[in-house]
């Protein structure tokens, strides 16, 4: 088969080693992919907005699958597009990615179909929403409605800050459009725990759960980042977490978009609270996340490729999805000053050490190749270090073993991936 990742971070290289892995795939392209996704496949350079571009390179190249990573395509309609033209892909339709596009949306889905959720409200009017904190109880959650880069999320611990978290969202239009209507929720407290599943319209499989760590700095601190790190699975994801999870939030979120006549069919990312009153959903995510593809993808004992068709087939029932009786961890190397401001073009060194080593890895992020051949740093996120060992805390000595295996000027990581684990 000849398939066409669209994407270019660590999660699309994830993907792509998981489909060059498969005997099934012959040829893999991405667009428009970067310097280690180069090395499994064809990058190409169309952009992940151009849908009619990709759509046409797809239709002359002949491409069987088309896998869409990312959140702006998806909820842009790009499966849509490829779907009007007769393409296979792999991905929720317009209808259904709307289950992260917008939070309001999913927030009135949870509560209309009683599946656990933290209280709020939706605002489209500031003034309402000013008028409404003045009684609300502190600390509150303000969020964006629509996309913002995982960052239209703010944490108000004062009246104040929420009065100015208003007036950033709805007036300012801090996140742009993303901002012109806004969720106003209660604030819970408890472990994140992430979940990712296969769903295709009616049938869910759940993958190996994952924790990951947004905040820049060790110890929870600094400003929010796309994810600094991840580990997988969750020790705080038990087995009667699981039987909760399955009973009130997975499969009655499915049916509850089919109910809506928006069927899904792709990954749906459960970003989980576990909270004294149970588990309740921060976030519906409709993509694999990054950086949890990175350790979850590695461990999955199926043909990814098998498990896809499933999905677009409405055959996922038939699949026994299985992952590894073992522990990955990932540790994101970015450039010193991410999320706010950095330098790029330093050469990366060390890079083929990973050829041969088998339970370790090095997505590719921010990276390129610059105009002498050499792979240099392209971005805040450069690199994700996964390896796997026998539990947790073996795999994460290993991937921090593996993240001195390469340098390139102003690497800057976090030091405790993972390290709550060991608490645990
Ligand atoms: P989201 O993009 O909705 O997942 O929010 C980003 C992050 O904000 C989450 O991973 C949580 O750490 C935090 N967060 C979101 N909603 C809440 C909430 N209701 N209570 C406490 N923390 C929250
Ligand atoms: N790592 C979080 C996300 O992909 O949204």
């Amino acid at each position: 088969m000849k398939i066409l990742i669209v994407g270019s971070g660590g999660r699309e290289h994830a993907i792509a080693m998981s489909v060059a892995k498969s005997s099934r795939a012959e040829k893999i392209y991405c667009a428009p992919g970067n310097a280690g996704i180069g090395q499994i496949a064809q990058c190409v350079p169309i952009g992940a907005m151009e849908f009619e571009k990709l759509a046409a390179f797809a239709k002359e190249n002949a491409i069987d699958l088309t896998i869409i990573g990312m959140d702006d395509p998806l909820v842009g309609g790009i499966v849509d597009v490829f779907e009007a033209e007769g393409l296979r892909v792999f991905g929720p339709s317009r209808a259904a990615a709307i289950l992260e596009g917008s939070k309001a949306f999913s927030k009135d889905l949870m509560k209309k179909y009683q599946i656990p959720t933290a209280a709020y409200e939706t605002f489209d009017d500031p003034e309402k929403a000013l008028a409404y904190l003045e009684t609300a109880k502190m600390p509150i959650v303000l969020k964006a409605d629509g996309l913002a880069l995982g960052k239209g999320v703010l944490i108000c611990n004062t009246l104040e800050e929420a009065r100015d978290g208003v007036k950033e969202i709805m007036m300012d239009k801090k996140f742009g459009s993303a901002g012109n209507h806004m969720v106003i929720e209660e604030f819970m407290t408890g472990r994140e725990v992430s979940v990712l599943s296969f769903v295709d319209g009616k049938t869910i499989k759940i993958m190996s759960s994952a924790q990951d760590h947004k905040r820049a700095k060790d110890g929870d601190q600094g400003l929010n980042t796309g994810g600094m790190g991840t580990f997988s699975p969750s020790p705080f994801y038990t087995k009667e977490v699981d039987e909760f999870c399955h009973k009130y939030i997975f499969q009655a979120t499915v049916d509850a978009m089919a109910a809506e006549g928006r069927p899904f069919k792709g990954i749906i990312f459960f970003g989980l609270m576990l909270t004294e009153d149970g588990p309740k959903v921060l976030e519906y995510n409709a993509r694999f996340g990054d950086p949890e593809a990175q350790v979850v993808l590695p461990r999955m004992k199926n043909d990814v490729i098998d498990v896809m068709e499933a999905c677009i087939d409405g055959t996922l029932d038939q699949i026994d999805l299985q992952f590894e009786d073992n522990a990955a961890v990932c540790v994101v190397l970015a450039s010193d000053g991410y999320p706010v401001s950095y330098e790029k073009g330093f050469e990366i060194q060390g890079l083929e050490k990973f050829e041969d080593s088998d339970g370790y890895y090095c997505f590719h992020a921010g990276t390129k190749l610059d105009e002498n051949g050499k792979i240099v740093t392209n971005g805040g996120r450069v690199l994700g270090i996964t390896a796997k060992g026998a539990d947790l805390k073996e795999a994460r000595a290993n991937a921090y073993k593996a993240t001195e295996w390469v340098e390139f000027e102003n690497k800057y990581m976090r030091h405790d991936i993972g390290k709550a684990i060991d608490e645990a």
